[in-house]
C-alpha cells in the first residue's frame, strides 16, 4: 500500500514537473518571439507562429498523399508518378472507367490513330540506329530509351549500381553526368556515355584542362561507348557550381581527378570553347584521343548559334560534325540550381526540338547528326509527342530515379533523400537494395519502349520511328488541336 503510494507521488511529481519545464519553454519562446525584430509572423503571433515553419515543411511530404488531385503537382503529378511506378513494379498498367486527363490546356499532345491500326505481327520494336559513322568505334545503340545524365555525388552508391545493372538487363546505356566515371557505372555491364562537364572531371589535369592521357584511358574501356560534351542543361544555363571540401570524399577526389578535402569550382562555360569554331575542334579532339562518337548537350534559347555551327560543319565536310546533339528542356531537372534559372530560362523541349530537328534538315544534317530529346519525357505518349517532333532517342533522369523509388520529396540539394537516391547517409541509402531496383530500371525501360511502341500502331506506324509530326495534334489556347506538322511544318 505504502509502495503504491510512492509510486503515485512520483508519477503525480513527473508530471507536474512536465507542465513546468513545458509552461517555462513556452514562456521563454513567447519572450524571444515577441522581443526578436526579424519574423513578422512570429513577433506578431507569439509561440503558435512557430507552427507555421512546421506544417509548411510537412506539407510537402503529405499534400501528395492527402491534398493534391491525380493531375496537379509539378514537376510531376500523381498519375504520371504512378505509370512509372507501375511500370516498373511489372503491376498492370491498365486504368479503369475513363481518362482522368483534361484535354482542354494549350499544349495536350493528341495522336491521330488510324482506322486500321497495325497488326501485331506486322510491328517491331525500335531497330538500333548507328550513331558517329566517322569515329574509329561507331556506336550502334539498342535502345530508343536511355539514362540521361545524372552524376555520381549527385547519386548514391546503389542508386548507380541498380541503373548500371538496370541499364545491361534492359540494353540501354547509362549516362555519367559530369561526375567522372565511377566503378559502379561500369560494375553492371550496361553500355556507358562518357559526359565532360566544365569542370572536365574524370578527364582534366592538375590545372582543369582537358588531358589527352585520361581521355584516352576512358575511351580505351570498351564499355563507354560515346562522349557527350555538356554546354548546358535545361535546369542551369550559364551556371557552374561548387563542390563543397566536404563532399570531395578520397573516392570522389580519386574519380573526378581533384584533390580531396578541397572544394572544387566547376566554371559556369567551358573556358576553351566559346565559338562554333572552339566547339568544332573540341569536338574533334575529343573523337580523335577517344575514338568514340561525340556529341554536345544544350538547352535550346538563343539559336542563331546552331545556324553558324551548322554552316562551319559544311564548310569543313560532314566528317566533322557531332554525332548526336542532346537537346534539353527548360524545365529539366538538377540536383540543386536556382529557382530563377530551372523556372524561366531555356526553351522547354516542345519547343526546342522541332526548332533544333528543322535547322538540321535546313543544313542537310538531319540524317549525320542524332537527335536525343529530354525533358519530362518520362510517360509514352510525352515520349512518343518527342518521336513525332523528330527525335531519334528519348532520354530521361527522373523518370529513371521514380524507378528506383523517388517519392519526389524535392530534397536532392540536401543530403536527406527519404529513399536513398540522391544522399550519402548510409541509413538512407540502405531501403535501396541495388539488386531489387535494378530489375525495376529494367522494366521501366521495357514497358516505355513498349507503350511508345503501342501509340505507334494505333497511328497506323510499325515501330517508333515511323511517328511523324503529322501523327499528333496539339490542343491550342481555344481547346481545339492542331496537326504538329502545322504548327512546326517540314522544312
Ligand atoms: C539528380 C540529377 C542530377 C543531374 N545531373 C546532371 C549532370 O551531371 N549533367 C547533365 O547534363 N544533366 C544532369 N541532370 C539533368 C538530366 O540529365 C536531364 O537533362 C533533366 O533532368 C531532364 O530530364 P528528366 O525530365 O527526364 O529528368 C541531372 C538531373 C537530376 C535530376
Amino acid at each position: 500500500m505504502e509502495q503504491a503510494f510512492s509510486w503515485v507521488q512520483a508519477l503525480s511529481s513527473f508530471f507536474v514537473f512536465v507542465v513546468g519545464a513545458l509552461l517555462l519553454v513556452i514562456i521563454v519562446l513567447f519572450v524571444i518571439d515577441v522581443t526578436q525584430t526579424k519574423h513578422t509572423v512570429r513577433r506578431n503571433f507569439p509561440v503558435v507562429g512557430r507552427f507555421r515553419y512546421v506544417f509548411e515543411h510537412m506539407g510537402e511530404f503529405f499534400r501528395q498523399y492527402f491534398f493534391a488531385l491525380d493531375r496537379e503537382e509539378m514537376p510531376f503529378n500523381r498519375a504520371q508518378r504512378s505509370w512509372v511506378y507501375r511500370a516498373a513494379k511489372g503491376a498492370d498498367s491498365t486504368v479503369a472507367f475513363g481518362s482522368t486527363l483534361n484535354l482542354s490546356p494549350a499544349g495536350t499532345p493528341i495522336f491521330v490513330n488510324c482506322p486500321y491500326p497495325m497488326l501485331e505481327e506486322d510491328t517491331s520494336p525500335a531497330l538500333p540506329l548507328l550513331i558517329g559513322p566517322y569515329a574509329r568505334m561507331p556506336y550502334e545503340a539498342q535502345s530508343i530509351v536511355n539514362v540521361s545524365a545524372m552524376s555520381y555525388g549527385a547519386l548514391s552508391k546503389p542508386a548507380v549500381l541498380a541503373l548500371s545493372h538496370g541499364s545491361r538487363m534492359a540494353g540501354n546505356w547509362l549516362n555519367t553526368g559530369e561526375g567522372g566515371l565511377s566503378p559502379w557505372h561500369l560494375e553492371g555491364g550496361c553500355d556507358v556515355v562518357f559526359q565532360i562537364g566544365t569542370a572536365k572531371y574524370g578527364v582534366r589535369d592538375d590545372s582543369g584542362s582537358l588531358s589527352d592521357d585520361k581521355l584516352r584511358e576512358v575511351g580505351e574501356i570498351e564499355q563507354v561507348r560515346m562522349i557527350e560534351l555538356k554546354l548546358s542543361q535545361g535546369a542551369k544555363p550559364g551556371k557552374g557550381g561548387i563542390l563543397p571540401a566536404e563532399k570531395v570524399t578520397a573516392e570522389i577526389a580519386k574519380i573526378r581527378g581533384i584533390k580531396s578535402g578541397e572544394a572544387s569550382i566547376s566554371p559556369n562555360r567551358h573556358p576553351d570553347i566559346e565559338s562554333a569554331v572552339d566547339l568544332l575542334d573540341m569536338i574533334h579532339r575529343i573523337r580523335d584521343v577517344s575514338g568514340k562518337p561525340v556529341g554536345f548537350k544544350a538547352v535550346i534559347g538563343a539559336y542563331g548559334w546552331l545556324d553558324e555551327l551548322f554552316e562551319e560543319i559544311n564548310r569543313r565536310g560532314i566528317e566533322s560534325a557531332p554525332d548526336f546533339i542532346t537537346v534539353d528542356s527548360g524545365d529539366g531537372g538538377t540536383g540543386a540550381a536556382p529557382m530563377s534559372l530551372i523556372d524561366n530560362v531555356g526553351l522547354p523541349i516542345k519547343e526546342s526540338l522541332p526548332l533544333v530537328v528543322d535547322m538540321l534538315c535546313k543544313h542537310g544534317l538531319r540524317e549525320r547528326i542524332r537527335v536525343i530529346a529530354s525533358g519530362k519525357l518520362i510517360n509514352p505518349a510525352d515520349a512518343a509527342a518527342a518521336l513525332c517532333a523528330g527525335a531519334d532517342f528519348i532520354n530521361t533522369a527522373r523518370g529513371f530515379m521514380f524507378a528506383l523509388g523517388c517519392i519526389q520529396a524535392l530534397q536532392c540539394n540536401k543530403n536527406t533523400c527519404p529513399t536513398g537516391i540522391t544522399t550519402h547517409n548510409k541509413r538512407l541509402q540502405r531501403g535501396l537494395v541495388p539488386e531489387n531496383k535494378a530489375k525495376r530500371v529494367q522494366r521501366y525501360a521495357e514497358t516505355l519502349r513498349n507503350e511508345i511502341g503501342t501509340i505507334a500502331h494505333s497511328c497506323g506506324v510499325a515501330e517508333p520511328r515511323g511517328l511523324r509530326r503529322y501523327h499528333c495534334r496539339i490542343v491550342q489556347d481555344d481547346g481545339r488541336s492542331l496537326p504538329m506538322d502545322e504548327i512546326y511544318p517540314y522544312v
